[in-house]
């Protein structure tokens, strides 16, 4: 079977917002683009240097995915060559292997044909990663907020627009798994209460545009930050500086290592100045969300039609 050449647009993602834990995603502009041309077998190449130590054979995770979905829908899949040029740093809290298996997802759907919804696509995508917040993000785009549980999804999409993410990369990785290591099995009925209604406004500010309440409940997590703490050794200066020059809210991207610092746009140039004159270590990236998730583009056919 052949099919016509496609590319594949994923965009990373910075997840929980501060008390959205597991639930809450926004997509940011890095990408990821994928090349998917028919070959005679499965091959995957990656562009960028710092790619280069990523598994290429069937342990490789957009070809993982590709084969459960397959095997979910019980069909073959064509072969085809990928190759992966990413701007989304690996290890980093910006949701590398979300935009992985996103892609992966949207790349069996349209080889097999599945017609899968991106309800469902996110539903596969979300049993792969483990948890739905940068899954989601990565394939509706846009602010999402999701439950997952007992292998179901149920995600809202919501557009936003009015403020930025300035995202803090210190030098080192974190690995997720040893950030959700340090997470309870159990948390107070309290703590759990309270930060699922500071979860709940925060949803609603930002549909409302309201950056300013937003900002108010989204450093009152109880979920994860406060077990993290110990791998952000500048998290509290940053939020004090941060605030100061007119940020509304820091929250930890995703299990970190990246710091997310969200402000409108209007006190831009005053947060980054500041912060990179006090963090010179990070590196600093300004980005407006984005509300287009996932997305194919067929390539142009050089023959003429006639
Ligand atoms: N919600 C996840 C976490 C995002 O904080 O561990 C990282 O994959």
């Amino acid at each position: 079977m052949t099919f016509s050449p496609f590319t594949v647009k994923t965009p990373a993602s910075t997840a929980n917002l501060g008390p959205g834990f597991d639930s809450i995603g926004l997509a940011l502009p890095i990408y990821q683009k994928i090349d998917v041309q028919p070959y005679q077998q499965w091959k995957v190449s990656y562009e960028h240097e710092d790619f280069q130590d990523l598994p290429t054979d069937q342990s490789n995770l957009i070809l993982q995915t590709i084969n459960k979905v397959a095997a979910a829908a019980g069909t073959e899949c064509p072969c085809a060559a990928l190759t992966v040029s990413s701007e989304i740093p690996l290890s980093k809290g910006l949701g590398s292997s979300a935009a992985a298996i996103s892609a992966g997802v949207s790349i069996a759907n349209r080889l097999m044909d599945l017609g899968l919804t991106e309800d469902e696509q996110i539903r596969l995508a979300s049993d792969i990663e483990g948890h739905p917040d940068n899954v989601s993000a990565s394939i509706a785009g846009g602010l999402t907020v999701s439950r997952y549980a007992d292998r179901e999804v149920t995600t809202v999409s919501i557009p936003v627009g009015g403020f930025s993410v300035v995202i803090m990369a210190p030098e080192a990785e974190l690995a997720t798994k040893k950030s959700r290591g340090v997470l309870p099995d159990q948390l107070p009925y309290r703590d759990a209460v309270l930060s699922s209604a500071a979860a709940n406004v925060m949803v609603a500010a930002f549909a409302a545009k309201d950056f300013y309440k937003a900002g108010q409940v989204m450093m009152k997590d109880s979920f994860h930050e406060p077990f993290r703490e110990n791998f952000f050794p500048d998290l509290t200066d940053i939020k004090k500086d941060a605030c100061h020059a007119g940020a509304f809210a820091v929250t930890i991207s995703g299990a970190g290592p990246c710091i997310s610092i969200f402000t409108e746009d209007t006190h831009i140039s005053t947060v980054v100045d500041r912060l990179s004159e006090k963090y010179s270590s990070y590196q600093l990236l300004t980005l407006k969300p984005v509300n287009q998730g996932t997305l194919i583009t067929e390539h142009q056919s050089n023959r003429l039609s006639v």
